[in-house]
């Protein structure tokens, strides 16, 4: 049996390797833009200055609009309007999110007449407690989400959501 190497078999090999290269150091530029910001660190965990002086804060909620600048959506950067609902239980300050939990609407504090110290969502009547509780027999399901806080220079800063810990 015979180890040689024909001529038409070493110009396919040739040409699958130098077709290989080509196409190779062809994609690879692309492939890495494709998932370039996947593979980005992510900017997680700062918080966002609002305007809201910690000492005003009183123990009834008070709606905080902030921005977030230059937040980085995959290939996007922009600025992002958020909300809060923001009291002090004691000496802490507590931010909740106004997103219900039953489908997504923005809750009001005092935003029903026959309720004036719960949240309340218009979309289907959805109730919570001060401290986001779901009021059951409505729609929510779960509590609202809690905002991580922190007092700097006497403002009110905000973090990320997480799951409500005071209920
Ligand atoms: S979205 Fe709030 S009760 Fe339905």
């Amino acid at each position: 049996m015979s180890s040689k190497v024909s001529r038409r078999q070493f110009l396919n090999y040739t040409l699958m390797g130098v077709g290989g290269f080509m196409v190779s150091a062809a994609a690879m530029p692309m492939i890495r833009f494709a998932i370039d910001p996947v593979l980005a660190s992510s900017e997680g965990g700062d918080f966002i200055p609002t305007d809201q002086k910690a000492d005003d804060v009183t123990e009834t909620p008070v709606r905080v609009d902030y921005t977030i600048k230059d937040r980085k959506d995959a290939w996007y950067k922009s600025d992002v309007s958020n909300t809060a609902w923001v009291y002090k239980d004691g000496d802490k300050i507590i931010a909740l999110s106004p997103v219900c939990k039953h489908l997504g609407c923005t809750v009001n504090w005092a935003g029903d007449d026959t309720h004036p110290n719960e949240y309340f969502c218009p979309c289907h009547g959805g109730r919570y407690e001060k401290n986001g509780k779901n009021v059951p027999g409505t729609p929510p399901t779960g509590p609202l989400d809690q905002y991580e806080v922190e007092v700097i220079d006497g403002l009110v800063h905000l973090g990320k959501t997480m799951p409500n810990t005071l209920v």
